[in-house]
């Protein structure tokens, strides 16, 4: 892509709402909501979003600005419980579910119909225990469009794994500089000699399957075939690490008994949110000490973000540049095409012919 792409407000500004404004949105994963009353907040380039699960266990994506004055009932990258939102302005309350519980002072607005008020809902959808959520309230269910990845991913067993660790840092780059950087394994031996070469080595071929514009598959040879304790993988998922895709910037990779998740979130043209967590087999927990596997994974993912962090602000630098030009791609970066043109298509199409399923 040309460096203008990284740098223009007019594309940022296009992707807010044609893409962001539209597309489905890794925010979290289960383990994250999984008390009744819970609650992670996020802004998505711009738009602050609120997710969360009510006292019945009902998901909701909710935009937190109070109807009253616009307040914002959360702050953005927080996370917890509690049973309802109490704007800090004029103290109007909302319960998890977005309806209007309290607000003092209104009996005497004639106009103003208490039942009528509410905060706006988004589409939200649990696949396989990540939840995500899109903008647009009236967007074709996700889980259809995964059907392939979900078959692939039968022998990983999703919905018995549990989030050992979890992240969520800012870094200092456009978000598709981010989203490039995942869809290619060739900076593995720039980036990552140490962690990652050894097992997934920068060199090997990629394998790119792309199912829709929102969903891809790349298969990535491990060096050596892993060993499985837990689950019943074939030789040849035991052979390759599975990175899965969701257009604009979710990722998961099946590597083995361990998936890491990513999510890639604009906050601003030149900040990325970085959301992600590392999940392992439920039964792979019980009996060991859970705080020492816990800072081990953490730790583990933290060395590999800090590699890729510390890359990344670089190439945010580069791009800046007057000098910096278009390059071009080696064959070992398919994904990386096939993310561009899931780009395009979703910068390109009209608001009239956004079709409801694809
Ligand atoms: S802005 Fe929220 S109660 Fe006034
Ligand atoms: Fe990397």
């Amino acid at each position: 892509m040309p460096p203008r792409a990284f740098t223009s407000p007019e594309l940022y500004e296009l992707e807010r709402t044609r893409v962001f404004g539209r597309s489905w949105v890794l925010i979290a994963h289960r383990d994250d909501l999984a008390e009744p009353n819970s609650y992670v907040s996020v802004d998505v380039a711009g738009e602050q979003v609120v997710v969360t699960r009510d006292a019945d266990g009902v998901l909701h994506g909710l935009s937190p600005i109070c109807r009253h004055r616009m307040m914002p009932l959360v702050e953005p990258g927080t996370a917890g419980t509690a049973e309802s939102f109490t704007c800090r302005y004029h103290l109007w309350r909302y319960g998890l579910d977005g309806r209007l519980i309290g607000a003092t002072h209104m009996r005497k607005n004639p106009d103003f119909d208490p039942a009528r008020c509410r905060l706006p809902a988004f589409a939200v959808e649990e696949w396989h225990g990540f939840v995500y959520v899109n903008l647009d309230a009236t967007a074709a269910p996700l889980t259809p469009q995964l059907a392939r990845i979900s078959a692939d991913l039968t022998n990983y067993r999703l919905d018995d794994m549990a989030q050992l660790g979890s992240w969520s840092e800012e870094w200092a780059c456009n978000w598709k500089v981010a989203v490039e950087n995942a869809h290619e394994n060739y900076h593995v031996m720039g980036f990552h000699p140490e962690t990652l070469q050894p097992s997934t080595p920068g060199g090997s071929d990629t394998d790119v399957r792309v199912d829709s514009p929102w969903a891809l598959r790349l298969l990535i040879p491990f060096a050596q075939p892993v060993e499985t304790y837990a689950l019943p993988l074939t030789a040849e998922e035991k052979a390759h690490m599975y990175g899965f895709f969701v257009f604009p910037g979710a990722s998961l990779a099946a590597a083995g008994e361990m998936i890491i998740w990513l999510s890639l979130i604009p906050q601003t043209i030149d900040r990325t949110l970085v959301r992600g967590g590392i999940l392992v087999p439920r039964a792979a927990l019980e009996g060991g000490d859970l705080d020492e596997m816990r800072r081990q994974a953490e730790s583990y993912a933290g060395m590999i973000n800090r590699e890729d962090r510390d890359g990344l602000e670089a190439v945010q630098r580069g791009v800046g540049s007057r000098f910096a030009g278009r390059g071009h791609l080696s064959p070992k970066e398919p994904g990386v095409v096939a993310f561009y043109q899931s780009l395009a298509r979703a910068l390109l199409r009209g608001d009239d012919d956004w079709p409801g399923g694809l």
